[in-house]
C-alpha cells in the first residue's frame, strides 16, 4: 500500500513553534503602552468584501494588483482575506457608527493578516500585524502623539537603534500636481526604467520613488522633490509635526522618497526599520489617510495610524541581548511540577494531585504512563523542563504522603498529602509567600 502522503504548511505560511511566549509577550505590552493613550481593542472579521480593499487601498496598488487572497464564496460573492487592516477599522467605523461616540476615535487591533507575496526571510504569506488608527482628528498633535506612544512602545520592548524616516506625500491636490511634475521628468528617461516602474509611470508614478533598482535611483536624483510641490496647509502641517516630535524627544529624518505602497495616505507618512533586519527591514509603516473614510462613502473624516510587522518585530526583540530573560519569555510558561502516579490504580490520584497544584496556582503536568519504569518518566519530566517532581503510589497512599523531588541536586522529601500544594508552592517559590 502507497504510504500516505503527509502535509506541510502551504507556502509562505509558518507555525509558530517556540514563538508564542515571545508573541504573547508583545501583546501584553501593546495592551499596557497602548491603553495609556486611550487605545481600546477592536477585533474585525479575518474576510471582508474585496471591494473593499480595492476601494480602500487602491486599484494602482501592488496589495490589490498582485497580493490579495480573493476568492468567491458559495454565493458567488467576491471575499478576500485581508491583507491590512486600516481599510476594515474604517469600516468599523462607519458600520458602528462609531461618529456618535468621543472624538477622536482610537483603537488597536492585532492578528493575522495575507498577502500573495513572494516568501523570503521576515515575509511570509500570513503574517501578523500589531496596528493603531486614530479617527476623528485632522490636527499635527494626533500625529506627534501616535509617534510618540509608538517609540514608547519600542523603547520598552528594548529597542534601541532605530530609524525613523518621516515624509509628507501632501494632499490629493498637491500630490497630482507632483506625479505630473515627476513623470515628465522621467518620461524622456523611459529606457531607463524597468517594465514596474514604466508601468507606474502611468498608473502611480509616485510608487517609482521608492524603487531599489540602483539605475532608476540614480534617475531619481535629479527628480523634483516631492517636498517642494506641497501646498500650504500640508507644509505648515508638516512643520509642526517635525518641530513637536524633536521637541518630545523624538529622533526621525525627512526622507524625501517615502511615499508608501498603498494609496489612502496624505500628508504624514512614516516607517521605522532596524538595521539589523537586512532587506526587509520595515518593522512598521502608516500615515495619514484623510481621504479614506469618505473614499468608503462615509463623510470627511480624517485619520492616522500604523501596523508593525509582529513577526518581524518579535524576530528582532529576540536578538535584544538578554531580551529572553529581561522579558520573560521563559517565565511565561513556568516551569511546571511532573505529577507520576506509580502504577496504573493511581493514575486518577495523580490527576487529582496535578489539579490541586493548579488550583493553587501551580502550573503542573501529570506523567500518565505507568506501564514505563519510573527512570524513563523521570527522564520526561526533566525534558518538559521541570524541576520537581511529584511521586505518589501505594506506600504514599498508605502514609498519608506524597513526595517531592528536586531534581537540581537529587534531593527528596515526604510532604504530608493534606494541604500538601501549599507546602509546595512554599518550597518553589519561597519569594511569593506572604
Ligand atoms: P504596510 O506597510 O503595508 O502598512 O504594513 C505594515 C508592516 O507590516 C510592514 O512594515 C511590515 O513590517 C509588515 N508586513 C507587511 N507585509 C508583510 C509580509 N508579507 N510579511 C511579514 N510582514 C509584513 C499597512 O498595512 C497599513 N495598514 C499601516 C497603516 C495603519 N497605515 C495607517 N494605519
Amino acid at each position: 500500500m502507497a504510504a500516505k502522503r503527509r502535509f506541510q504548511t502551504v507556502k509562505g505560511m509558518h507555525d509558530l513553534v517556540g514563538k508564542a511566549p515571545a508573541f504573547a509577550f508583545v501583546e501584553e505590552k501593546v495592551r499596557e503602552v497602548f491603553s495609556l493613550y486611550g487605545y481600546d481593542e477592536v477585533r474585525t472579521p479575518v474576510v471582508e468584501e474585496t471591494e473593499l480593499f480595492v476601494r480602500g487601498v487602491g486599484e494602482a496598488s501592488e496589495i490589490v494588483g498582485k497580493q490579495m487572497y480573493t476568492f468567491a464564496d458559495k454565493r458567488g460573492r467576491s471575499l478576500t482575506l485581508r491583507p491590512e487592516g486600516t481599510a476594515p477599522v474604517a469600516r468599523a467605523y462607519l458600520q458602528n457608527n462609531w461618529a456618535s461616540g468621543p472624538q477622536p476615535v482610537k483603537v488597536f487591533y492585532m492578528g493575522p493578516y495575507f498577502r500573495y507575496e513572494r516568501p523570503q526571510e521576515g515575509r511570509y504569506r500570513q503574517f501578523h500585524q500589531i496596528g493603531a488608527e486614530l479617527i476623528g482628528d485632522p490636527g499635527p498633535y494626533s500625529d506627534v502623539e501616535l509617534l510618540v506612544m509608538l517609540l514608547r512602545f519600542l523603547a520598552e520592548l528594548g529597542f534601541e537603534d532605530l530609524e525613523v524616516g518621516l515624509n509628507s506625500v501632501g494632499d490629493p491636490d498637491c500630490r497630482q500636481r507632483y506625479s505630473r511634475r515627476l513623470r515628465e521628468y522621467l518620461e524622456p528617461h523611459g529606457d531607463d526604467l524597468g517594465a514596474d516602474s514604466r508601468r507606474r509611470l502611468e498608473t502611480n508614478p509616485l510608487r517609482i520613488l521608492d524603487t531599489k533598482a540602483p539605475r532608476e535611483r540614480e534617475l531619481l536624483e535629479g527628480a523634483p522633490r516631492l517636498r517642494d510641490e506641497l501646498g500650504g496647509p500640508a507644509r505648515d502641517h508638516f512643520q509642526v509635526v517635525c518641530d513637536e516630535l524633536g521637541r518630545f524627544g523624538v529622533d526621525f529624518e525627512i526622507d524625501d522618497r517615502l511615499v508608501r505602497g498603498l494609496d489612502y495616505y496624505t500628508r504624514t507618512v512614516f516607517e521605522i526599520t532596524s538595521t539589523a533586519l537586512g532587506a526587509q527591514n520595515a518593522i512598521l509603516g502608516g500615515g495619514r489617510y484623510d481621504g479614506l473614510i469618505a473614499e468608503l462613502g462615509g463623510p470627511s473624516v480624517p485619520g492616522i495610524g500604523f501596523a508593525i510587522g509582529q513577526d518581524r518585530l518579535v524576530d528582532l526583540v529576540l536578538k535584544i541581548p538578554g531580551a529572553r530573560q529581561r522579558l520573560n519569555v521563559e517565565d511565561h510558561r513556568r516551569r511546571p511540577v511532573c505529577v507520576i502516579p506509580i502504577g496504573a490504580s493511581y493514575r486518577r490520584h495523580g490527576m487529582e494531585l496535578a489539579q490541586e497544584l493548579r488550583a493553587a496556582g501551580i502550573p503542573a503536568i501529570c506523567e500518565f504512563d505507568s506501564l514505563r519504569p519510573l527512570k524513563a518518566r523521570l527522564k520526561q519530566a526533566a525534558r518538559h523542563d521541570c524541576q520537581w517532581v511529584l511521586l505518589f503510589g501505594e506506600d504514599e497512599e498508605k502514609n498519608g504522603e506524597v513526595v517531592l523531588r528536586d531534581f537540581n541536586d537529587g534531593s527528596q522529601e515526604t510532604i504530608p498529602r493534606e494541604g500538601f500544594a501549599a507546602a509546595v508552592a512554599a518550597k518553589i517559590r519561597p519569594d511569593e509567600q506572604s
